[in-house]
């Protein structure tokens, strides 16, 4: 049997354009060679801080995460730190700084507090920003307090299960950013899986050396063979879309067109069928 190697994949060539599945239009990116000074130039870094990071909206983590009003996780970024917080209110998220001094409120990366206590002079903040107590308040000039300073919130918005943030005072409409047909990030039910643990991982490298592994199945025969006998990684469909969003639709369940052997039940599909019940 002749290998089918299929360059530019469309999973369901009936899908109709206007649904989820549809291949999307090509975008002709141009042929361009992307500089090797975007992995290492501080000026780049800089510009990425400003567009990327800073004004634009990040996903901070996933709202089943926090089930319980004064469940909190930190989400760090380059020398940033905020605390997102369920609130009585919903989720919200604010910078993990103290008004008085500037003392790093929290600590630990997650839990639960409906208080937050400043371990520097133990000025105390309610979970949704507003000061609590200030200590020996009557030492201070009134003009200094009588606004009384709570936690500087930033842009925090939910959407099909995840929670983003932004840093910008004014950010872009998060659906803009987003970029994906509506009903999209829905069909993944996010608000109804839960985080059974959690993982970090610091890789000495460019942020964009990470993302850019992950967004083919080039790399698969090579780095993980293991799974030729159950994804089809050259029957992937690539699909880009207007905003910068990008989406993979990998088949699994079927051996690579790389594998001779298309009509063995292998190991690994055995496996697939058991945890199915088949
Ligand atoms: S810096 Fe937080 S109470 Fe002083």
């Amino acid at each position: 049997m002749t290998n089918r190697i299929i360059p530019t994949a469309i999973i369901n060539p009936d899908a109709p354009p206007e649904s989820l599945e549809a291949k999307q239009p090509a975008i002709d990116n141009g042929a361009e060679i992307y500089g090797k000074s975007g992995y290492f130039s501080h000026e780049q870094v800089e510009q990425e801080w400003q567009k990327i990071w800073t004004d634009s909206w990040l996903i901070a983590g996933v709202s089943t995460d926090l089930p319980n009003v004064g469940d909190y996780f930190l989400f760090k970024v380059r020398s940033e730190s905020l605390i997102i917080t369920k609130t009585a209110e919903g989720i919200k998220a604010f910078y993990n700084v103290c008004p008085h001094r500037g003392a790093r409120l929290v600590t630990e990366e997650r839990g639960n507090k409906k208080v937050f206590v400043c371990p520097f002079h133990s000025w105390s903040f309610h979970n949704n920003g507003e000061l609590r107590s200030i200590t020996d308040e009557d030492t201070f000039q009134e003009a200094v307090i009588c606004h009384r300073p709570g936690l500087t919130a930033a842009a925090c918005q939910e959407h099909a299960g995840l929670i983003f943030v932004s840093m910008a005072d004014q950010p872009p409409a998060l659906a803009d950013v987003i970029g994906l047909p509506e009903g999209y990030l829905e069909n993944y039910q996010i608000d109804k899986m839960r985080v059974v643990r959690h993982v970090r991982s610091e890789w000495g490298s460019n942020w964009k050396v990470g993302v850019e592994a992950f967004y083919e199945s080039y790399h698969l025969h090579a780095v993980h063979p293991e799974t030729r006998g159950v994804m089809g990684d050259l029957n992937v469909q690539y699909d880009l879309y207007p905003h910068g969003a990008s989406r993979m639709i990998v088949p699994l369940g079927q051996p690579s067109p790389r594998q001779a052997d298309q009509t063995t039940v292998n190991e690994g599909l055995q496996y697939m069928l058991q945890e199915v019940g088949r």
